[in-house]
């Protein structure tokens, strides 16, 4: 059987970490300076699902991301990258606010991809003192939305394969 692609798009404000997640996740890196991304940027990694419930096999899949850019006079070129899209990871900074991620979704269920799976992505779990969304908030909010809810660090590493590989999961193997 071919292997599956998984088309994830990452969606959120410029400066919450998008870039740096993809980057952990496929080349297992982390910067502390950055630049803010132009346009879109591509990356794909391969990646074996754990076997679930309903499917006791292992799947490979290979995952390709579209790590968007978040500045806002970008903003119009977004549909080009989530339209085509399996699921969607909406960032937001645990040390700020997850309000931005409100206009996404609105966006998402009026003109994205029907049955696009969706998780909510709560990032630098590691700036504990300047923490200002709590998790229980990030959770609801998700809950809310349909969405699977998760906290990680780019930085650390902490959670961001487990983001990438559950996220996946929720694809339905075609
Ligand atoms: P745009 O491309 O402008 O949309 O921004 P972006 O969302 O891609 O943000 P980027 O990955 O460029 O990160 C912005 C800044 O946050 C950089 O200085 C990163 O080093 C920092 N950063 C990203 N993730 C983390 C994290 O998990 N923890 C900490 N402490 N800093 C992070
Ligand atoms: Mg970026």
């Amino acid at each position: 059987m071919a292997e599956q692609s998984i088309k994830i798009c990452i969606l959120g404000e410029s400066g919450v970490g998008k870039s740096s997640l993809a980057l952990r996740f496929v080349s297992d890196e982390f910067k502390a300076y950055t630049e803010s991304t132009i346009g879109a940027s591509f990356m794909s990694k391969q990646v074996t699902l754990p076997s679930t419930e309903n499917d006791e096999r292992e799947r490979l899949v290979s995952l390709k991301l579209w790590d968007t850019a978040g500045q806002e006079k970008y903003r119009s070129l977004a549909p080009m990258y989530y339209r085509g899209s399996d699921a969607a990871v909406l960032v937001y900074d645990i040390t700020k606010t997850f309000e931005e991620l409100r206009g996404w979704v609105y966006e998402l269920k009026n003109n994205g991809p029907p049955g696009l799976a969706l998780v909510v992505c709560g990032n630098k779990s590691d700036l504990k003192e300047d923490r200002l969304v709590g998790p229980l908030k990030g959770e609801d909010y998700a809950r809310t939305i349909g969405a699977l809810y998760i906290e990680c660090s780019a930085k650390t590493a902490h959670n961001v394969d487990k983001m990438f590989s559950e996220i996946a999961s929720r694809v339905p193997p075609k």
